[in-house]
Parts: structure tokens; C-alpha cells; sequence
């Protein structure tokens, strides 16, 4: 009898186990959203889209439902999804060694320095994992040579940023944006930031003559922003300017960079090579954090060693990632796709004749468009009514769709997707 009763108990755990499990894969899309509300912070608002496949240009969601998707994790995903050369990659680098911490050296690394440094034309790479992290490390970087090359006194530089600007999330980086959402009670905010409106050349200028400004941190086009595109010869203008007053000329290119403007840099459009880059994003093919500062000796070599670090900066399985990430960027002709492509998509848009298109902007395929609301329906609904359809793009700033596929998208099916974009904005007539 108490043997019958054990196993009787045994028998009925083991079943329903197995029902959680088995209803594990059979969850909706509202219980994987349910349960991501219950037991994760806030922080996106999502899409109601659960994905869990990706493929080139696709993403399937949890009911096998296929999406273009034209968001690219935020222009991370340019090389497309899983994309074998830099999966393999991965798999083969992770089954040798994926961390050292840079107390030792690795065979990877200088390999890794090598390729990008020469890639970009700078004497030197400082690796790091994500775009925050990089800016940070720009700051930084900026600020030590204004004191020991520059000679500005102690604590007193100053770093010139764009209002609209967004560089991330961290305490210093929000201490230089305008939008309240990202500032609001997070303060006391990091001091030496003086703040401008972007594409404005004379604003510039007026700051410039204060001789305690070390730096001028611009994005080639705010991408969070909305696709904030500057004028034509705003980023030479700039660049110059910072030279004549001995102002280091810092380029956020962590969301433009990487063949995603049509060029493999934003800054390239204008022949600017600026004194500090930072990439991100892409520079993995959204595989890997991976995120790099790059600049020359005489700026790099201020940090010396045991002044800066990062515990995953500058591992193998980023390394190599990064590298077969590039490849393809460069095998594939990333950049030309996206410049041929973005002006069709353009033109494309500028076709479909809603009343709710105000506006369509950018540069190679990060473009984005501004949405005039109609009968109460926004950029929001719109994104909704694109996803029934198969489309995946997202708001920013309540009233702009970005429109950022990856690089990898053929024009053949650019224009697929773009049948049922216009079939998702007709439903708003
Ligand atoms: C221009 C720019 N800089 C920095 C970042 C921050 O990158 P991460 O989210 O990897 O910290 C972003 C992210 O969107 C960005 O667009």
C-alpha cells in the first residue's frame, strides 16, 4: 500500500512536469508577454511580437509567423540574422577560448587591433562591449588629453554635445541628453557638458572660443532622434572648426557606421575622419557586444596602463566575431546596397500618397518617416497594422517610424515588403 501510494505520487509529479514543460512550448503570445511584464523591469515599450527564429532579412515569431524585419535590432543587425560566416565563426572561437580578462594576452586580440585599426586608418583600437560603454570611454579619452596634452586646468573641460543627442543609458551619458525620460530623477547629473542644437555651424563657433573645450561629441545623424539628417557639409564645417581651435572632433557612430548611411562610415560622406570614433553595434553583426574607440597615438596614448578596462573588452569570441562581421560588410557590399537601396525605398514612400505621411528622411537605409496623426490613430497603430502584414518597425519619439532593414535586403524584396507597408497604411484611408 505505501508503495502503491509513492509511486502514485511519483507518477503524478513526473506528469505534470511534463505538462509544464509540454505547455511551455505551447504558450501564447500574450502568456511570453505576460510573463515578461511579471518578472522583468521596464525599460522598451515592445511591440506586441514574440520572436524566436531570425534569418537574413526574416524573423519568425513563436507562432511561425514571418516578419521583414526592419528594425535590425536598432541597426545592429545590418549584416541580417545568423548569418553563417559569423555564427560559425562564433561556434568555432567558443569551443577554443572565449575570455582572458586583459590580465594576459591572447592570440586573438592583436589580430582583432590590427584589422580594424587598419580598416579605419588609426594608429589605435581601445575594445570595449557596448555603444554606452564606448562613449564613456570617448569621454574619458577627451577629457585626459585636454588636461595632460592640451593643458586645460584641472576639472575644468568641457565637452560640447547636440541637443536630441542620445549616446546611451549610463549617469554621465544622461547628464548630456535633452530628453526628459532619460533624465528625469536620475540626477545629480556629471558636470562639463555644454549643450547645442545640432546641425547649427554658428552655435558651434560661439562655443568653440572658450579655450576649456576639449571635445565635440556628434552623432553624423541622430538616429534616435528621428533620422535627424544635418545639412550638406554640416560634419566638414564641424570637423574643421574643432581643428582650427584644437578641439577634438568625436563621432558617435555607433547606430550610423558600418555600411548603414551607404557608406561604411556616416563621417565618409563628407571626407571627415574625426579624432575619435566610436563604433558599435554592427561592428558584431549584433552577434556579440562588441564596441571600439578608435583614435591615433598622440590622443590614445594618454590612458595608460590600469586607467581603463573592462573584464569582456577585447575578448576572442568578440574579436573574431567582430572580424568575420566586417568581412562581410566588405565581401557582401553592404555599403553600395544600402545607398542603392535607401533611394528607392525613399522615392517608394514618397509614392504611397497617405495623408499620414508627413514626412520621409535619411540616408542609405536608415530613413525614417514622420507620421501626422489621423482620427487619433499615431505612428504607434500604423507600426501595428505593418506588423499584422509582416512588417517590423518601430516608433521613436511618438510620431517617426524608423525604417532600418538589414543591409543584406535584395530590391526585390524591398519592394515585396514594401506592398504591404502601403496595404498597412491604406487601412488608415
Ligand atoms: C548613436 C548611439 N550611441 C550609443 C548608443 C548606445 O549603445 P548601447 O545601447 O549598445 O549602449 C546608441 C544606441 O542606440 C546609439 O544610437
Amino acid at each position: 500500500m505505501v508503495y502503491n501510494k509513492t509511486f502514485l505520487f511519483l507518477l503524478l509529479n513526473i506528469s505534470s512536469n511534463f505538462q509544464k514543460v509540454n505547455n511551455m512550448t505551447k504558450m501564447t503570445t500574450q502568456e511570453y508577454i505576460d510573463r515578461e511584464s511579471k518578472y522583468g523591469a521596464h525599460n522598451y515599450h515592445p511591440l506586441p511580437v514574440v520572436l524566436e527564429r531570425g534569418e537574413g532579412i526574416y524573423v519568425w515569431d513563436t507562432d511561425g509567423k514571418k516578419y521583414f524585419d526592419f528594425l535590425s535590432a536598432y541597426s545592429a543587425v545590418n549584416q541580417g540574422h545568423c548569418h553563417p560566416k559569423i555564427i560559425n565563426t562564433l561556434k568555432e572561437q567558443a569551443e577554443k577560448l572565449t575570455l582572458t580578462s586583459r590580465a594576459f594576452y591572447n592570440n586573438v586580440l592583436g589580430e582583432f587591433e590590427e584589422y580594424v585599426t587598419k580598416l579605419f586608418g588609426y594608429d589605435k583600437i581601445l575594445p570595449m562591449n557596448t555603444g554606452a560603454e564606448a562613449d564613456e570611454t570617448a569621454l574619458k579619452l577627451c577629457r585626459k588629453w585636454a588636461y595632460e596634452k592640451k593643458g586645460i586646468p584641472e576639472n575644468e573641460a568641457k565637452i560640447i554635445v547636440c541637443a536630441e543627442n542620445f549616446h546611451g543609458r549610463t549617469i554621465s551619458i544622461i547628464s548630456m541628453s535633452s530628453d526628459p525620460d532619460a533624465r528625469k530623477n536620475f540626477g545629480p547629473y556629471t558636470p562639463g557638458f555644454v549643450t547645442i542644437p545640432y546641425n547649427n555651424i554658428e552655435a558651434l563657433a560661439k562655443e568653440l572660443e572658450d579655450p576649456n573645450v576639449a571635445g565635440f561629441l556628434v552623432e553624423p545623424i541622430q538616429g534616435e532622434a528621428g533620422v535627424n539628417v544635418p545639412s550638406e557639409g554640416y560634419l566638414k564645417k564641424a570637423a574643421e572648426m574643432c581643428k582650427a581651435n584644437n578641439v577634438l572632433f568625436i563621432a558617435d557612430e555607433v547606430q550610423t557606421g558600418i555600411a548603414r548611411t551607404g557608406k561604411m562610415l556616416a563621417c565618409d560622406h563628407e571626407d571627415v575622419h574625426p579624432d575619435i570614433l566610436i563604433l558599435g553595434k554592427a561592428l558584431s553583426g549584433g552577434v556579440y557586444p562588441v564596441s571600439a574607440v578608435l583614435a591615433n597615438d598622440d590622443i590614445m596614448l594618454v590612458i595608460k596602463p590600469g586607467e581603463h578596462g573592462s573584464t569582456f573588452g577585447g575578448n576572442p569570441i568578440g574579436a573574431k566575431v567582430a572580424m568575420a562581421a566586417l568581412e562581410v560588410v566588405k565581401d557582401e557590399k553592404l555599403a553600395e546596397n544600402a545607398e542603392r537601396l535607401g533611394k528607392i525605398f525613399r522615392d517608394e514612400f514618397s509614392n504611397i500618397g497617405s495623408e499620414m505621411i508627413a514626412k520621409v528622411r535619411g540616408k542609405g537605409l536608415l530613413n525614417a518617416v514622420i507620421i501626422k496623426p489621423k482620427n487619433g490613430k499615431t505612428a504607434w497603430d500604423v507600426c501595428v497594422a505593418m506588423k499584422e502584414h509582416g512588417v517590423l518597425a518601430k516608433p521613436t519619439h511618438g510620431d517617426i517610424i524608423r525604417f532600418a532593414p538589414p543591409l543584406v535586403i535584395t530590391e526585390e524584396e524591398l519592394r515585396e515588403a514594401m506592398e504591404q507597408i502601403k496595404k498597412a497604411f491604406k487601412e488608415f484611408e
